[in-house]
């Protein structure tokens, strides 16, 4: 069969409805949810169609199995609280495709919750060895959840973990979700290392008490103590971090959240990613010393959740040799070697194979977000460069 970008196109519109928000294109659809559910379902069904035999492991990765060996291709079809429809989507979709159309055997997967609802990138990390079952087990979401509990909902769907010595390689697809590629009127980026990161929920725990009675020099205020920190980090990562070192507080759960109570404990998620794993490693400690020495000063306790985090890693170089040789045929000197400053689950894959990615333009840079987009032209010469890199590898 030969590639079919129309069906490519129209199948990514088909698992955009799959938790469609209803605002522009974007999509609900966090791991394990019953909307992701549903769409593995559905993976699974257009797996079989392509000739592939679907396979769930443990914890929900979904694998579309070629005979015998077999290059990998896949990314992620789950989805941050609020996600755009290509992020992860699009290289699932990619992979179909070149499976149905290629040369070579082609095995497609889907990881589960790579938007880290409970981990980061929590599916391809335990099927890595990066994370084990056991830690992810003790995990929770932001709503209190358990994994085991949320992993559950697999039923009998569930399998063993997918052997990965049958696989040659894997090579993942997806929007740059930053604006380097569409600010320079480019249309491929061929990935040349993955960032690190560092992720943990931190609790600063005060006294609840009346808002109206209580002087400010007797509070124990846990929002206080988060916004000095915030502060406070900010001025103490100056000397170390470089233009392109980032970091977010991303959750905030403030208890019990009301206008007239002084609230008394605030739980928040802290992450940081950079290219360097030493620089990661000082930030951490930057980060334990400041939230404790304003705990001190602030007279409440602090507690630190369990840390999590990926090693920078480096893309294969032949697989890159490839990307960059189809990238030339397909969009010639439309296309770049770049970073990624976003975590993707080819970090976790390099344990295992060698591996690589290819990037295609977001609108406006706008990702983890409803706006997120791409044009149809860069859709399709993405599909090309995977296609025409798998087959020049046989
Ligand atoms: C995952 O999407 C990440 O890079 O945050
Ligand atoms: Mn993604
Ligand atoms: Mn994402
Ligand atoms: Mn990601």
């Amino acid at each position: 069969m030969s590639i079919n970008p129309e069906r490519y196109l129209k199948s990514l519109h088909d698992l955009r409805q799959f938790g469609a928000s209803g605002i522009g294109k974007g999509v609900i659809r966090p791991a394990y949810s019953d909307t992701d559910i549903a769409a593995r379902k559905w993976l699974a069904d257009q797996m079989r169609e392509a000739g592939l035999t679907p396979h769930f492991d443990p914890v929900g990765n979904l694998f579309g199995l070629a005979d015998g060996p077999s290059i990998l291709l896949g990314s992620h079809s789950d989805s941050q609280p609020e996600g755009g429809w290509l992020d992860g989507a699009l290289g699932v979709m990619a992979a179909l495709e070149v499976a149905r159309s290629a040369d070579v055997p082609v095995s497609v997967v889907s990881f589960q919750d790579e938007e880290g609802r409970f981990g980061v990138t929590t599916g391809s990390a335990i099927w890595s060895g990066n994370l084990s079952l056991e830690q992810a087990e003790g995990l929770k979401d932001h709503a209190g959840v358990p994994f085991a509990q949320a992993r559950a909902c697999l039923g009998d769907l569930a399998g063993e973990f997918v052997d990965p010595a049958q696989f040659s390689g894997y090579i993942e697809m997806h929007i740059e979700q930053g604006p380097t590629l569409d600010a320079e009127g480019e249309q491929i980026g061929v990935v040349t290392e993955i960032v690190g990161i560092r992720d943990m929920k931190i609790t600063f725990d005060g006294q609840q008490n009346h808002a109206g009675t209580t002087p400010m020099h007797l509070r124990r205020d846990a929002f206080q103590a988060l916004s000095a920190f915030n502060t406070e980090l900010n001025d103490r990562f100056r000397n170390v971090v470089t233009p392109r070192t980032v970091w977010t507080i991303g959750h905030v759960s403030l208890h019990p959240n009301a206008s007239s109570i002084v609230p008394g404990r605030v739980t928040f998620s802290m992450q940081w990613r950079d290219g360097d794993g030493d620089r990661l490693n000082r930030m951490e400690k930057i980060v334990r010393a400041t939230a404790s020495d304003i705990a001190s000063k602030k007279a409440i306790e602090v507690g630190f959740g369990p840390l999590l985090g990926l090693e920078p890693v480096a893309m294969d170089m032949k697989l890159q040799a490839a990307l960059v040789s189809a990238a030339e045929k397909v969009a010639p000197g439309k296309w770049r070697k770049m970073p990624s400053g976003a975590l993707h689950d080819a970090t976790n894959v390099a344990e295992l194979m060698p591996v690589a990615m290819l990037f295609v333009p977001s609108i406006g840079g706008i990702s983890h977000a409803f706006e997120e987009d791409t044009d149809e032209a860069d859709l399709v010469a993405g599909l090309h460069v995977l296609s025409g890199a798998v087959n020049s590898l046989s």
